[in-house]
């Protein structure tokens, strides 16, 4: 049957706040719970955030908005965006478009193979020690996987081991470390809890084993099995705007690789755009965002000097965009069976498993990172950002409904985006309304 879901809603941001509701709801088929908790109305219960952590005293809001356009591996997705920056949804939404005019996003993912990590010490000598552990792989992964039956059954579990021996860090004391690798397949779950209690579950095995001590057994967050891929090519034709041609516009964003690959410095605001669509994403789809960021960070240092995420080229006439992180997701597990927010999230980015999740976040990012450095290399981001503050100002200046975005607009035109300013506008734009009252 044709797919009906499109992410290209034209005018969807001129519309009031209930009528985009209202659209999505229609075209998701949202029922009138989940569109209360969307509206915020029956959200995260006090009852259910105290079952969540310790102490919780209530329940944080943030706005919850919708990235539009994105076209990924021939698929509409609309993607849920909790975040508190202004043009985030906006850079996203805009370069989607750009990009589906090209043919949308092309993007894929590794299996959801995650590491868990077993610290062996005094285990004699270093490659005696390596060798019996990979002898004794089939006896580990076996009771690996004793640990969750279940993940076997469907078709994942722990399926290898690595035996690592890292050379001694700085400091007065000389040995090696050894650390066991034991590669998981987590399926459709992020898989901290799975992943822990079998690192720690084969520790006694590893003890005996080698005659060492075991410490740490944890997951590592640099999840770099578990690669997501994507990728766009836009014409340059396509790239002008601001009375720019295209090829000057491409030739900024290539300038603006260039220099994130050059430069670590320049490499973490790249990286930081990235992720300005990637953590908003996350978020709303009820994702561990730390470990999604702890992964991305680690990833982009991995030889040795930080580098950008994604990079841009010139092909054959097109603007080529790439991107590739780790992204470990999870579509169950987390808070998603609780958060009503989320489940209704993920009703609307209508995925089918975290592979999927994950190319539709690995292109979130890329699109967030070509509107950025789109504008960068040409005009500026103040230019946009400053629309987006000055509504902010006009609401700080106590302004209201339709007066919002007149006085914003008043004080772009003024090119004073300051709240005495904006207040001086709303009472002006106020005494003028009250004068068109009057009889
Ligand atoms: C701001 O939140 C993100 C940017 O700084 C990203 C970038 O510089 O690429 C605009």
């Amino acid at each position: 049957m044709a797919d009906t879901v499109t992410s290209r809603l034209s005018g969807f941001h001129k519309l009031p706040m209930a009528d985009r509701l209202g659209t999505v709801s229609t075209m998701f088929r949202l029922s009138i719970e989940e569109q209360n908790a969307i509206g915020g109305e029956k959200s995260l219960t006090f009852d259910m955030a105290n079952t969540m952590i310790e102490n919780a005293i209530g329940v944080f809001g943030l706005p919850l908005g919708l990235g539009l356009n994105l076209q990924v591996n021939g698929r509409d997705y609309v993607v849920p965006m909790a975040v508190e920056e202004p043009s985030v949804i906006a850079a996203v939404s805009f370069a989607a478009k750009i990009v589906r005019e090209g043919g949308g996003f092309i993007a894929e993912a590794d299996d959801p193979v995650m590491i868990g990590q077993v610290q062996v010490t005094n285990y004699g000598d270093p490659t005696v020690a390596a060798h019996k552990l990979v002898e004794h792989k089939e006896q580990l992964l076996a009771l690996a996987n004793s640990f969750h039956p279940s993940m076997l059954t469907r078709g994942g579990g722990a399926r290898d081991i690595e035996v690592r021996v890292l050379p001694a860090p700085e400091g007065p004391r000389g040995e090696p470390l050894l650390i066991v690798h034991l590669l998981i397949d987590t399926q459709e779950a992020m898989g901290a809890n799975l992943i822990n209690t079998m690192a720690e579950g084969v520790a006694p095995l590893v003890e005996q084993i080698t005659g060492g001590k075991v410490y740490l057994r944890i997951l590592s967050n640099l999840a770099d099995r578990r690669l997501a891929r994507s990728t766009c090519r836009i014409p340059v034709t396509a790239l002008a705007d601001f009375d720019m041609s295209g090829e000057a516009i491409a030739e900024g964003i290539v300038q603006a690789s260039r220099f994130a690959s050059a430069d670590p410095y320049r490499a973490a605001t790249h990286n930081k755009g990235i992720m300005n669509g990637i953590d908003a994403m996350a978020i709303a789809t009820g994702q561990d965002w730390r470990a999604i960021e702890a992964g991305a960070h680690a990833f982009a240092a991995r030889d040795g000097q930080y580098r950008p995420l994604s990079t841009w080229t010139l092909e054959e006439g097109h603007l080529v965009g790439r991107i590739e992180l780790p992204l470990a997701l999870g579509t169950v597990g987390g808070p998603i069976k609780i958060h009503p927010q989320v489940q209704a999230a993920l009703k609307m980015l209508r995925v089918t498993s975290a592979r999927e999740l994950s190319t539709v976040m690995a292109s979130v990012g890329l699109s967030q990172n070509f509107a950025a450095v789109r504008a960068l290399g040409s005009v500026g981001i103040q230019k946009g950002h400053m629309a987006m503050h000055a509504r902010c100002v006009a609401v700080t200046a106590g302004a209201r409904g339709l007066m919002i975005e007149q006085v914003a607009n008043g004080l772009v035109q003024a090119g004073q985006v300051k709240v005495e300013k904006a207040r001086e506008i709303l009472a002006l734009l106020t005494r003028e309304a009250g004068a068109q009252e009057a009889p």
